[in-house]
């Protein structure tokens, strides 16, 4: 999908991926690549108003199957507005959240045949898969108690209320996703300090880019 490369942050709640989303945007900044964020649900006004549709819990009603599409629905309008243009200018996009989200909160603990999901998924991604994606790992106890301190007036959303059983299956499932896609996933573990888990994402993108520079 365009020259660019596509690097997507990935894991539980909590994890500490947009403060380490910020790092990764000076640092690719101050080596002179041309850096868009976004994250998803969202990252366009549509988008953003599915963002909440669903996280309110106000799409929980009509089932997963139904929040599965809601979620393609914004992601087919960030890709062609946003991540498409973006890939093709030969940016570096890093994505908060993308397809593996789907495949994890609606496919493995959703209960949405991958039959539905991953045609739905290829449709809206234009068959653009991530070049690099960074999973950050926490225990699912931990992550819940740092998200908490951010929740103020509003409460936990639609996911973060899920039973710990959920999120303890949603944590596997990413690390599977991680090992049967080695080339493309990198674990972080994110239970670690903010300056600890910014060198391993350092050099996670260091690795990546020397690999795709060789290539
Ligand atoms: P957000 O507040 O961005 O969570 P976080 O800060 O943990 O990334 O909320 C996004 C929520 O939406 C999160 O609970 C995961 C869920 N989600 C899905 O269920 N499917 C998806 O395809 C995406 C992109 C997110």
């Amino acid at each position: 999908m365009g020259l660019g490369h596509l690097i997507t942050l990935e894991g539980g709640e909590g994890a500490g991926k947009s403060t380490q989303m910020r790092h990764m945007e000076a640092w690719l900044h101050d080596k002179g690549y041309n850096v868009l964020t976004t994250r998803e649900p969202g990252g366009t006004p549509g988008a953003e108003a599915v963002r909440h549709a669903v996280l309110s819990g106000g799409a929980k009603q009509y089932g997963t199957i139904a929040e599965a599409i809601l979620f393609a629905a914004a992601r087919a309008d960030n890709v062609q507005n946003v991540i498409r243009p973006a890939l093709e200018a030969g940016k570096v996009v890093i994505c908060d959240r993308y397809l593996d989200s789907s495949r994890v909160y609606q496919g493995v603990t959703g209960g949405v045949p991958s039959e539905i999901l991953e045609p739905l998924q290829r449709a809206v991604t234009e068959g653009g898969t991530p070049n690099l994606t960074l999973i950050f790992d926490i225990d699912p106890v931990e992550g819940l108690k740092r998200a908490a301190k951010v929740w103020a007036e509003d409460g936990p959303d639609r996911y973060e209320q899920d039973k710990l059983d959920q999120q303890h299956a949603r944590r596997q499932a990413f690390l599977d996703i991680a090992a049967q896609e080695p080339h493309r996933c990198v674990v972080i573990d994110a239970s670690a300090s903010e300056e600890q888990v910014r060198v391993a994402v350092q050099n996670a993108l260091s690795a990546y880019f020397e690999r795709s520079e060789a290539a």
